[in-house]
């Protein structure tokens, strides 16, 4: 396994695999690996001869105020993670490699960016956007996996793709969960056992509403209510949002009659968690 730290490496390797006609799967990470990553490199390597993953805490995407300083991080442990997942290629580069001082060309989404996560994190899309596609255009995979974990960030990254007619195809990986049903996540290593205890709520909440969608329950009103209910039992520190938005257009729905994601953000303590689930029609035929 290659460890690249600059722009220029990564690119002839990728060069050179693209001549020998090999196809590259890119996985982003902001490092701090767990099964959630695994996950999708395990997808990656299902789809391509080559896997690469890019480890890289993104400055443009964490707003004034939020946890860039704190983010948990062990390099270390990533690289030996990616080594026993058989990845081919780890691109590690610091923030001089990837902002040239002067840097001013972002990519921004003007619409799906501004609900959910976007009304209360302005910049966060805008920077997400920004380091894939300059991932993209650094690797240019043929693919490239992300996880329904950030259902928001993946939409908005198929957008993109598709406004900007890129050439890569996404890859959907389904949310992993730990075994007391709590969605993966980095920052789940911020929570006390005592809020974590209680953001068991957000999942039971999610997959109650679901029990009740596939009892035949389509408005959403009352599926959101549900949630709100039992999500309010835990006690959390503040509901950013509990929505129900159209899987594709992510605008509200009233009544379901498509598939819907049903997504929310919760505070346990200064720990602000997201998860979400499908609720689509084969669901309610189960
Ligand atoms: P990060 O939070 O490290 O997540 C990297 C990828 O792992 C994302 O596609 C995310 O959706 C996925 N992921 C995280 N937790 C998961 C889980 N429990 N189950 C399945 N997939 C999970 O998301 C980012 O980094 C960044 O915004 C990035 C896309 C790398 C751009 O900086």
């Amino acid at each position: 396994m290659n460890i690249f730290k600059s722009v220029d490496s990564i690119r002839s390797s990728c060069l050179a695999c693209r001549q020998n006609g090999r196809t590259i799967a890119l996985v982003p990470t902001m490092g701090y690996l767990h099964s959630g990553h695994l996950s999708l490199i395990e997808m990656a390597r299902k789809v391509a001869d080559i896997v690469i993953v890019s480890i890289y805490v993104n400055p443009a995407q964490f707003g004034p105020g939020e946890d860039l300083s704190r983010y948990p991080r062990d390099p270390e442990r990533d690289i030996e993670l990616c080594r026993n997942s058989a990845v081919d290629m780890v691109f590690m580069p610091d923030d001089a490699e990837i902002y040239l001082s002067g840097h001013s060309v972002f990519v921004n989404e003007d619409v799906m960016s501004k609900v959910l996560c976007g009304r209360t994190r302005p910049v966060h899309f805008k920077g997400v956007l920004t380091i894939v596609a300059k991932l993209f255009n650094i690797i240019q995979p043929d693919f490239a996996v992300f996880g329904q974990k950030d259902a928001q960030q993946a939409r908005l990254i198929q957008k993109m793709v598709a406004d900007l007619n890129i050439p890569v195809s996404i890859i959907l990986a389904p949310i992993v969960r730990d075994v007391d049903g709590l969605a993966l996540s980095s920052r789940n290593v911020y929570l006390s056992a005592e809020e974590r205890e209680r953001a068991l709520a957000i999942h039971r909440a999610l997959f109650s509403a679901l029990a009740l969608y596939r009892s035949g329950e389509r408005d959403t009103g009352k599926l959101k209510n549900h949630v709100l209910n039992i999500i309010e039992h835990s006690q959390p520190n503040l509901i950013d949002y509990i929505e129900i938005l159209d899987n594709e257009r992510f605008v509200d729905v009233k009544t379901i009659t498509s598939t819907a994601l049903l997504a929310v953000a919760v505070k346990y303590g200064k720990t602000r968690l997201i998860d979400n689930i499908s609720l689509s029609p084969a669901e309610g035929m189960e």
